[in-house]
């Protein structure tokens, strides 16, 4: 069985998984924008998947989904480089962590939020699973990683907070898990006007339906997985993506007094986000 310290490194203050090497990261200052490029980003288990299968269906074959920009050895720069199309490249960092040049040049990013509860549960699971991560089996021990901020890129709370500051910088575009499930219409409707994308109803409605959660999990057990082609830096296996996708499984795993501590940081480290305001963690 792998350790702890064969999977995980830390650079600069935050966990990553030796899939993402310190060579790149270090290297990552250096990265040449596009003007055109696309960012889709996301804390891990808040619907990168979901987001990404949705681009692809609304840009057809035009563009190029590239696997996310801190996946990988050094070889990733020139790997994007040599990409002639529009890149949608998807990315699970801090906003302090993002290459400078997509700044500078002001590139489109959407962001997708999911309650911190079940994107909490969401990763345990993977955890558990997936054998790019360390086992921890304990949910009480994954807890108190979580709410630390000891988790795979770090803390959900300084994640959203660092997109949050910045958000006029690029004009990021900010979509909620819960609100795409209630009305995934709605969603692509305002991703699609985002990107300035013209689509009529029908397409849309194609859409939803071809990235419901039971289509993409039927199709993610029918393929074949490429280790290249990943939107998520953790695993590059589909089939351990679709789990549940639903919303307020966390009402299984928190006790009263974890429910209690959670709120409380929340509520401390929140207390100025506007996003948070708009969290949902009902149906
Ligand atoms: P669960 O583990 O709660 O089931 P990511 O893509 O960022 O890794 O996020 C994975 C989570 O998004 C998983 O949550 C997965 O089931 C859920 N998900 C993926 N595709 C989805 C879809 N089309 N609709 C709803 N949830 C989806």
């Amino acid at each position: 069985m792998s350790t702890h310290s064969d999977l995980i490194h830390i650079f600069k203050g935050i966990p990553f998984t030796t899939r993402s090497s310190a060579e790149l990261l270090k290297c990552l200052g250096s990265f040449q924008a596009h003007e055109d490029d696309l960012l889709l980003v996301s804390y891990p288990k808040s619907g990168t998947h979901w987001l990404a299968e949705i681009m692809k269906h609304l840009y057809n074959s035009k563009v190029t989904l590239t696997s996310p920009i801190e996946f990988g050895d050094i070889s990733k720069l020139e790997e994007l480089n040599n990409i002639t199309t529009k890149r949608i490249i998807p990315t699970h960092l801090g906003y302090n962590m993002l290459p400078q040049d997509f700044k500078t040049k002001k590139c489109k990013a959407i962001y997708i939020i999911r309650n911190p509860k079940d994107t909490a549960v969401s990763l345990f699971h993977y955890y558990r699973d997936n054998p790019n991560l360390p086992t921890i089996d304990m949910w009480s021990t994954y807890f108190d990683m979580f709410l630390n901020g000891q988790v795979v890129y770090g803390s959900w709370f300084d994640h959203i907070l660092s997109w949050e500051e910045h958000q006029n910088e690029m004009g990021t575009l900010f979509l909620y898990y819960e609100s795409m499930k209630k009305n995934p219409f709605k969603s692509v409707r305002a991703i699609s006007s985002y990107l300035g994308i013209n689509i009529n109803d029908n397409e849309i409605h194609e859409i939803c339906k071809k990235t419901s959660f039971s289509e993409m999990k039927n199709s993610a057990e029918n393929e074949i997985s490429d280790p290249n082609h990943t939107v998520c830096s953790l695993t590059s296996n589909r089939k351990m993506i679709f789990r549940k996708g639903t919303v307020g499984d966390w009402k299984q795993y928190f006790s009263t007094k974890q429910n209690r501590l959670f709120e409380e940081l929340y509520n401390t480290k929140m207390n100025t986000s506007c996003l948070a305001k708009r969290i949902h963690y009902e149906n």
